[in-house]
């Protein structure tokens, strides 16, 4: 007989520009699992070098977005094999590794913590149900985040709150992360995927260049210092300058009419 093939640990199905990538181990609360990681990322690359797929949504299955990487994964291992592993490097592509810098919105749907928390960070927009809830209570398991918490935090919410949230290592609602600015809508859980998907209508609607450019600009923001970011910017939007969007675009607001933009 051969070897037992894995069971998928995600689920993914398209819908006009729009994917869905759904975490699929409700089980285990969508722990984060090596397994998981490579299929995500995989999927995630994938669709991103697909013009056809403009905005992919993420998501969990069941009542968790993702209770956090796997400790019964981790739990074993001794420092020279979370090393000689990289463990969680591969997180880090979803975010830079997108050549076309398709959009990533998290839609969080239950409770995100540790790594779940991480992988919503990690997205460009994060929309929550009123039945989420955050945390990074990495230091309760004798550890620390690693999926880029320590960094992303802060930035995204400020000092204050970030170092309040690690220490205590206590659970953020969904009200809460939204009045911090963590998350940019809530809606009630039946709402979530209608509104993620009007999210993705929304903005696959626009130029893809445009849309890629915005992102590029943003990354900057989070990367660089202002003066170099700024100048980046600058660059960014005189590159719209070479393309067919930009004339569509300006040229259909001046003849008051729909633009109609490249699909890559
Ligand atoms: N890893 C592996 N398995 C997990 C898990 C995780 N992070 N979170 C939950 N599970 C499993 C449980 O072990 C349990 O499995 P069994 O049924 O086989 O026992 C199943 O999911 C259901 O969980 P509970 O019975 O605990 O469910 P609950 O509703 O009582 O509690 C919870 C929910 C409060 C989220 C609790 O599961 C919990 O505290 N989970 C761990 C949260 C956490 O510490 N996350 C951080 C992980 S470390 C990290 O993410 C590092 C990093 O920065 C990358």
């Amino acid at each position: 007989a051969g070897a037992a093939v894995p069971e998928a640990a995600i689920e993914v199905t398209q819908q006009g520009p729009t994917a869905l990538v759904e975490l699929n181990r409700p089980k285990a609360l969508n722990a984060l699992s090596t397994q998981v990681m490579h299929e995500l990322v995989d999927a995630v690359m994938q669709l991103d070098a697909e013009p056809s797929v403009r905005a992919i949504i993420i998501t969990g299955r069941g009542k968790a977005f993702a209770a956090g990487a796997d400790i019964r994964e981790m739990a074993g291992l001794d420092q020279a094999q979370a090393e000689q592993q990289q463990l969680f490097a591969r997180w880090q592509e979803l975010s830079t590794g997108r050549k076309g810098w398709t959009p990533l919105i998290a839609a969080v749907n239950g409770i995100a913590l540790g790594g779940g928390a991480e992988l919503a960070m990690l997205c460009d927009v994060i929309i929550a149900s009123t039945a989420a809830s955050f945390g990074l209570p990495e230091v309760t398991l004798g550890v620390i985040p690693g999926i880029g918490g320590t960094q992303r935090l802060p930035r995204l919410v400020g000092r204050a709150r970030a170092m309040d949230a690690m220490l205590t290592a206590r659970r953020i609602s969904a009200e809460e992360a939204l009045s911090w600015g963590l998350v940019s809508r809530l809606v009630q859980p039946e709402q979530l995927l209608p509104e993620a998907q009007a999210i993705a209508d929304k903005l696959a609607s626009f130029s893809p260049g445009a849309v890629a450019r915005l992102l590029q600009a943003s990354h900057a923001a989070d990367n660089m210092p202002l003066d170099a970011a700024l100048l980046e910017e600058r660059r960014l939007f005189y590159s719209c300058f070479g393309t067919a969007d930009q004339r569509e675009g300006m040229g259909a607001f001046l003849e008051k009419r729909q633009p109609v933009f490249t699909k890559n």
